[in-house]
């Protein structure tokens, strides 16, 4: 399978990465800013071949396309996981947060997606990775007002997508995530204990990827233990 996923320097979406090397015939793309260490390349590529692209999604343009259809020519399974929490009163909030926040939850999604659509190989999966935060009467939390909303857009997002695309045969699901120990979590949180690491949250999500499209599109899925 031909696999992108966004934001896989660290985090939930490093341990994705590193889970669908280990299949054998996969060819995973990880784009994300930080440049990705060889010796972690060597470690991610045993089975499958994995190819980094640095890349900051605030800013996407043609040249991104170049870089990824130099290396595949479909892609099979999508994963929009890389995303960006400030964590600040509404107060306190300004124009920057705003536009980082939704440049990098929302539009990255929206652009890479219209990017890539002439390339989707019939029934692909496109998984959005959401909040618990952006999921309709979730318990919320102070400092995360435009975060949550930027998640609740790329929910709607993801029905609306779903919808266009069913003659393609592309299927587009979200994931409303729970709190996972993960440097996001830690910064925006410190001290707070996640019931869920990063290994195990990759595991559901990339078994979720592989199979949950011949059951369902367009849903929006709560995948928490913590949250109400
Ligand atoms: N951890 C949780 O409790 C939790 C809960 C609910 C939802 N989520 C969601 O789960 C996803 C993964 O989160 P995580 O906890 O693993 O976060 P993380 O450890 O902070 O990782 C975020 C990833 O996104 C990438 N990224 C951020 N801005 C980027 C940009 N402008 N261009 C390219 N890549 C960018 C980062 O790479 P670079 O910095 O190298 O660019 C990094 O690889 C996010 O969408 C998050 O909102 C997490």
């Amino acid at each position: 399978m031909n696999i992108i996923i966004t934001g896989c320097s660290k985090g939930i979406g490093l341990e994705l990465a590193k889970l669908f090397c280990k299949d054998t015939d996969n060819f995973v793309i990880g784009i994300s800013r930080t440049k990705i260490e060889k010796s972690l390349i060597k470690e991610l590529g045993n089975n499958s071949v994995f190819v980094p692209i640095s890349y900051d999604l605030q800013n996407i343009t043609k040249d991104l396309y170049d870089k990824i259809f130099m290396e595949i020519k479909t892609v099979d399974v999508l994963i929009n996981n890389a995303g960006l929490l400030i964590n600040k009163s509404f107060e306190e909030l300004n124009d920057t947060d705003f536009d980082d926040m939704f440049n990098v939850n929302v539009k990255s999604v929206f652009k890479l997606i219209q990017m890539l659509l002439p390339h989707f190989s019939n029934n692909s999966h496109i998984v959005n990775i959401s909040s618990m935060g952006g999921f309709q009467g979730s318990a919320k939390f102070k400092g995360l007002s435009l975060y949550s909303s930027s998640k609740a857009a790329l929910n709607i997002l993801t029905e609306c997508m779903a919808e266009e695309f069913k003659e393609m045969n592309i299927k587009v699901n979200s994931l409303s995530l729970g709190a996972v120990d993960t440097e996001m979590l830690r910064l925006a949180f410190p001290g707070y204990k996640a019931q869920l690491n990063p290994i195990e949250m990759a595991d559901y999500i990339k078994k979720f990827a592989e199979n949950s499209h011949h059951y369902m599109n367009g849903k929006i899925i709560p995948v928490s233990i913590s949250t109400p």
